[in-house]
């Protein structure tokens, strides 16, 4: 099989890759499970956009504050002034984001940013809506139920992947390979993310000595209702915190501007650390209260969010929910410059989460991700189709590592219980260093193939955790 172009993932960013890539191209999608198992799909709050003109420079500011001095501020500079003009593209393509009778669109706000610029659709079910939109536009084939199992690289020139697909391993060759396949999610025991998203990519690239970046920089997001019993647990927007929620102990007490005035809208990395922290210190339950919320706004603004309360038993607006920090988002990825080129591999992209750009620096602006992954993605579709990419002609021999092995599934609980311990919210360096040396445990043979690229990629995550020995953004060292 021998592509143009593979483009793997088919989250935000790997469908708007596609969108920008005409059908002239022979293009195929690989998806790793079933298309709507993706970040994307989760994604509530929505898509940041500047206003207008004026409002670039404010946008820049909070994402650079957010970032906590580590943004690169030519990626941040780009985001923002490339925001407008995909919004229109997509309105223009279609796309409906959320109005007000008048036709006016609807923007909200959420936390660290000073003005109300995030686009919403579906009240709360922007992403659901967003990557529903970008499926049905999508102009080439997919091939779906197909893991990457290996990058096919050829003297720096990358060849295509391997996959596994229907139980077979396959081969498929192209001249350029777009990565849009996300971030670490299931690394972690406690997450917002699709199952699927285990950064399998990042462990080939560890292996291909692809260079990584800022992989110490994982975000936790802090209101999950972590109370269901699936290992995906149920995001509670940033955006109800925007428009009124309150973050409160059992007793009703916000504690939360005992640590930042900005209280329920102080950045995310400051909330997380806040809640983790106060529960650490007095074991009080924590709780999200929607009290203040008119009940029949509530079920208009926030139809999902809603329901699926209502669904675990919750009288909603009413009744306050208990939350904890999850992890969220990888921050750190492949480092790849502005136009998504992978340092070191000609023909080689990476788009979206799995990518670093640098443009969220130490922590992430809520709900620059969806746009992070218009914006870079349509960038990295016009530098493949202007640089066109050259055809291999070697031979690659079939990864003969076995998959999975017995015992395999029992280390991946593991892992995710480490990672959550030593290399969550608070880290110190005695845990770090446990965590290393349990992942290089079970990175000993035998090991399943899958299992060894987890743990090549949280072995990253710890290595650059461990490095960085001073706290920044979402990297908060306690020793
Ligand atoms: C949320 O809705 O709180 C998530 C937004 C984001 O992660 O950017």
């Amino acid at each position: 099989m021998q592509y143009d172009i593979l483009i793997v993932g088919a989250g935000v960013a790997g469908l708007y890759a596609a969108l920008n890539i005409p059908p002239s191209k022979k293009v195929l999608l690989i998806n790793k499970t079933r298309p709507w198992e993706c970040n994307t799909y989760y994604a509530q709050g929505g898509v940041t956009t500047a206003r207008d003109e004026a409002d670039i420079p404010v946008h820049i500011a909070d994402t650079l504050e957010a970032g906590a001095g580590m943004c690169n501020e030519e990626a941040v500079h780009v985001l923002s002034e490339t925001s407008r003009e995909v919004v229109r593209d997509l309105i223009e393509r279609g796309f409906a984001f959320d109005r007000a009778e008048d036709g006016r669109l609807l923007y909200t706000k959420e936390a660290a940013h000073s003005a109300d610029r995030i686009l919403h659709a579906g009240g709360d079910a922007t992403g659901r809506y967003l990557h529903h939109f970008l499926l049905r536009n999508n102009p080439h084939p997919m091939l779906a139920n197909a893991t990457v199992i290996d990058l096919l690289i050829e003297e720096g020139q990358v060849c295509g992947v391997e996959v596994l697909h229907k139980g077979e391993r396959k081969q498929i060759l192209a001249r350029q390979v777009i990565i849009a396949s996300g971030g670490v999610g299931s690394l972690y025991r406690f997450h917002t993310n699709a199952y699927s998203i285990s950064g399998d990519i990042q462990g080939i690239c560890v292996e291909k000595g692809i260079p990584l970046e800022h992989m110490e920089m994982m975000q936790f997001h802090p209101t999950v209702y972590i109370g269901n019993q699936s290992v995906r647990k149920q995001l509670l927007s940033e955006a109800l915190r925007g428009e009124g929620a309150r973050i409160e102990d059992e007793d009703g007490y916000r504690f939360l501007q005992d640590y930042d005035p900005r209280g329920e809208l102080a950045p995310r990395d400051i909330v997380s650390r806040a809640l983790f922290d106060y529960r650490k210190k007095t074991k009080k339950q924590i709780y999200l209260s929607f009290e203040d919320f008119d009940p029949e706004y509530f079920h208009r603004r926030f139809p999902n969010i809603s329901e699926n309360l209502r669904n675990m038993g919750y009288a909603i607006p009413k009744d306050r929910v208990p939350i904890s920090p999850a992890f969220h988002y990888a921050i750190g990825g492949i480092k790849t410059d502005l136009e998504g080129h992978v340092e070191g591999v000609k023909g080689l992209f990476a788009v979206g989460e799995v990518a670093s750009t640098g443009v969220h620096g130490a922590n992430r602006l809520a709900s620059n991700s969806l746009l992070e992954g218009l914006v870079f993605a349509r960038r990295a579709a016009d530098a493949v189709l202007s640089e066109e990419g050259s055809r291999c002609l070697g031979y690659f021999p079939v990864n003969r590592e076995p998959l999975f092995l017995e015992g395999d599934k029992e280390k991946k609980e593991r892992l995710r219980r480490i990672m959550w311990k030593h290399v969550s919210i608070v880290r110190t360096t005695e845990g770090l260093k446990e965590a290393c040396e349990e992942i290089e445990a079970m990175l000993r043979p035998p090991i399943g193939r899958l299992l060894k690229l987890r743990l090549l990629t949280a072995r990253e995550i710890v290595r650059a955790a461990l490095a960085r020995t001073e706290s920044v953004g979402v990297h908060f060292r306690e020793s």
